[in-house]
């Protein structure tokens, strides 16, 4: 199986926002941005911009036809900063030139005058402030209250786990040509055709139906084109209608990094307690989300944090709540896991605590306490066909973690400066937009005169390989040659009204939409065929490898053949349907419900080896047994599985972003911010997938994939940690994340009360 991009893309053929051949009389646009955290706008002076060779026209908020408005869930975050600025990297005016170069420098001779107010930057100082963007999210089960009593130890603790850069290859970007009358066409970056749309219209305040998107693919998405994909394509928009000219943007890696939200940092307290034999009975959580300057989709991230709040355990009594919170930095936003990472990692860190107390494995409590089918979420689903022990208890067949453990204290007590961790980490993680609106899908397929066939969905192509497994539900489905058929751009007036492609649904959705789509066309066509074949019973008509069948007996009849003659019998060859996920619900006043079509598990051991020296490491092995359901494509979930393990790994080891006190970003450029290279890959790594799970919400019997791998990256935490704990056996350390090379040396040798300045 090779996935059909792979050529392209090797070759530098594929087609992103900047390869699109621009027609003549494109202008460029560059955005000038707050250097300020937090102040009042006193004036803007554009003269000497103005000034400048090739600007065709610089655009402020008082330019703004329709609303200045680009919040998507609450509606507080203007496209172009007005009286007030926010946060650094804030728009504040576009910049339109004949070259991209001129519009840049233009843009270094605009002059703001701000009056500078005072600016916060961690969560827990905004939440002492009051600064919420959304009142607080409780999740509650039992009683804790009552619990405590009934548990032998009772620990508490704070959990705390730093932001992440998405790092697409393709930066934000998009193209607006204006169409005929006020309308306007946009190519953009997004993996939200629709939200794109939306705002447009908005912001222009023209119909919907006046703006067209087209989306052929991204270079990476990762939660980070959700919803800020979308002002970039607003201010070509507004440049290009206002202009009437074609308008591009572009965004530089830099400022980039320094505009756009990243996966949000929390801090949060736990208390967890036990029984003797290592039962959890009771569980708290209070999540300080750092949501940014305004909202984008951090009451949703917030949400997903409290879902996963207790990861793949059962825990009678539990109490969660959620406090988002805000900062005077960019709006933080989507990433691969949408909180759910952030959740899972307070009650790791809380098993992990308990341990230590307790002078038990940390993978004993794990293991003890995995959730079985017939047991409740703290959000009221009960957990159906439940792999959290077969996933855990077949991975232990594979390794035995008795073994792990003798040879992990026979190296550590050989070697006095290196050090050797292990870690578990089991993973369950819910799947469906926990918004049940969102979960909605459709497909247009059209079948050409010539026997190939175009498929259109709401689903975009990001490198997951979502287009390579609507193509093979496609071909399962009419069982003809693969090079017959080609998925299309997304596009919002071949699909309207579409969700975004996140939350790991987008194979899913759209591809049971396709599934329908593909199966009326194909009963309609086996519906003529019967009749012209004399055959009463049309299910006997049956396709194979493009030859038809009929009763079990090869006809003369062939898949070209066979549409040439519907199209003359005037034979309708396409196919429109809609899909939306049966069941789900949920209710937020009581946060109750059953928000989820399944759940996906898995477990991931680690081992690692730590410098005692350096405080350098590196990983020697992540083997995890994953439920993948029945796998719509082998290597791309492999490839999912391996890429989100590897950026989970990033997210809790070398990757940390900085922002200083005056809301500054010092890690703006790759020489700052590190990400895994092909030298940090573990040197060992096996991904199983467990091949005897059923999943009727998903085509043929698969899961989805997306996110769910990433959250093993936590358990390279916990291995650190260990190895940490292996040189210093005396010390308890706070649970900060990521353990960087520098942060594993400090636990190593500083003072602990010189730790954590945050813990302090
Ligand atoms: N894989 C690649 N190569 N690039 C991406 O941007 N995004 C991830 C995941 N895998 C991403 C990726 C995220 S955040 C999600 S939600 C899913 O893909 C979305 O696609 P799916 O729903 O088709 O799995
Ligand atoms: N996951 C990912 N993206 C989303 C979600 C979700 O649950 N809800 C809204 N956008
Ligand atoms: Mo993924 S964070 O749901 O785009």
């Amino acid at each position: 199986m090779k996935n059909f991009d792979s050529e392209k893309h090797v070759r530098g053929e594929s087609q992103f926002v900047d390869d699109l051949p621009v027609p003549e009389g494109t202008l460029y646009a560059h955005v000038f941005y707050s250097r300020v955290a937090h102040g009042r706008i006193v004036s803007i002076d554009l003269s000497a911009a103005n000034a400048m060779h090739g600007v065709a026209a610089i655009f402020t908020a008082k330019d703004i036809p329709g609303e200045n408005q680009i919040g998507g869930i609450v509606q507080d975050e203007p496209l172009l900063a007005e009286h007030h600025v926010h946060f650094i990297g804030q728009p504040i005016a576009v910049v339109v030139a004949d070259t991209a170069l001129n519009a840049r420098s233009a843009a270094a001779q605009i002059t703001v005058e701000i009056e500078k107010l005072p600016v916060i930057t961690d969560p827990r100082d905004a939440f002492l402030n009051n600064e919420l963007l959304v009142p607080p999210i409780t999740f509650e089960l039992g009683n804790t209250n009552a619990a405590w009593t009934q548990c032998d130890v009772v620990i508490e603790g704070i959990a705390e786990t730093g932001g992440q850069e998405h790092l697409y290859l393709e930066t934000q970007g998009a193209f607006a040509v204006p169409a005929e009358g006020d309308a306007v066409k946009v190519v953009s970056s997004t993996q939200s055709p629709t939200a794109v749309q939306r705002t447009i219209a908005q912001v222009l305040n023209i119909p919907m139906h006046k703006v067209e998107v087209d989306v052929l693919r991204l270079g990476g998405g990762f939660g980070g084109k959700e919803d800020q994909a979308t002002p970039w394509a607003a201010m070509c928009a507004l440049a290009s209608s206002s202009l009437r000219r074609p308008v591009k943007m572009i965004l530089h890696r830099q400022d980039d990094m320094r505009m756009t939200g990243k996966r949000h940092p929390y801090s949060s307290d736990f208390k967890i307690g036990l029984k003797k034999d290592g039962t959890v009975l009771a569980y708290e959580a209070a999540f300080y989300q750092n949501g940014g300057a305004a909202a984008d989709l951090s009451p949703a991230v917030l949400q997903r944090t409290m879902f996963h709040c207790t990861n793949s355990y059962f825990i009678p009594n539990v109490k969660a709540v959620g406090y988002s919170c805000r900062t005077n930095l960019p709006p933080n936003t989507a990433f691969r896991g949408f909180g759910g990472p952030q959740g899972k990692f307070v009650i790791e860190a809380a098993i992990f605590k308990a341990a230590e107390v307790m002078k038990m494995d940390p993978f004993f409590i794990q293991k003890k306490n995995l959730l079985k089918n017939g047991d409740e979420f703290p959000y009221g689903q009960i957990a159906e066909r439940c792999q959290a022990v077969p996933c855990w208890n077949l991975l232990e067949q594979k390794i035995s973690i008795d073994d792990v453990k003798r040879r992990t204290a026979d190296f550590n007590s050989a070697n006095e400066w290196k050090k050797k961790g292990f870690a578990l980490m089991p993973i369950c993680f819910g799947i469906s937009f926990t918004n049940t609106m969102m979960n909605q899908a459709s497909a247009l397929v059209h079948i050409y005169t010539d026997g190939s066939v175009g498929i259109s969905t709401a689903a975009v192509e990001m490198g997951q390989g979502v287009n390579m497994k609507i193509h093979g539900i496609a071909q399962r489905i009419f069982s003809i040659n693969a090079e017959r058929i080609k998925l299309e751009s997304t596009n919002t007036t071949r699909v309207a009204n579409t969700s975004p492609t996140a939350a790991s649904t987008g194979a899913d959705l759209n591809g049971k939409a396709v599934q329908l789509a593909c199966s009326v066309l194909l009963d309609r066509l086996k519906q003529f065929v019967s009749e012209q074949l004399q055959q009463p019973d049309s299910a006997k008509i049956v396709i194979r490898d493009e030859k038809l069948f009929n009763d079990g007996k090869e006809t003369e009849w062939t898949w070209p053949r066979l549409i040439l003659a519907a199209n003359g019998a005037r034979i309708s060859l396409t196919a429109q349907h809609f899909y939306s996920t049966p069941n789900i619900h949920f209710d937020r006043e009581t946060s109750k419900g059953q928000p989820f079509a399944y759940h996906v598990f898995g477990t991931a051991l680690f081992q690692v080896t730590l410098d005692c020296l350096r405080g350098t490491y590196g990983i020697d092995a992540v083997n995890v047994v994953h439920d993948a359901g029945k796998s719509l494509q082998p290597v791309i979930d492999r490839s999912q599985a391996e890429g989100a393990i590897m950026q989970g790994i990033g997210w809790m080891t070398m990757e940390e972003i900085i922002y200083n006190n005056e809301g500054r970003l010092i890690t703006d450029a790759l020489s700052t911010y590190k990400v895994p290279d092909i030298h940090f890959t573990p040197a060992e790594m096996n991904v199983h997938f467990l091949d005897s799970s059923e999943n009727p919400f998903a085509p043929f019997n698969s899961k989805a994939i997306g996110e769910p791998p990433f959250m093993y990256g936590i358990g390279v935490y916990f291995a650190l940690m260990n190895a940490v704990k292996a040189f210093r056996p005396d010390v308890t350390f706070p649970v900060i994340a990521p353990m960087t090379p520098e942060r594993a040396l400090c636990l190593l040798y500083k003072e602990v009360g010189t730790l954590a300045p945050s813990l302090q």
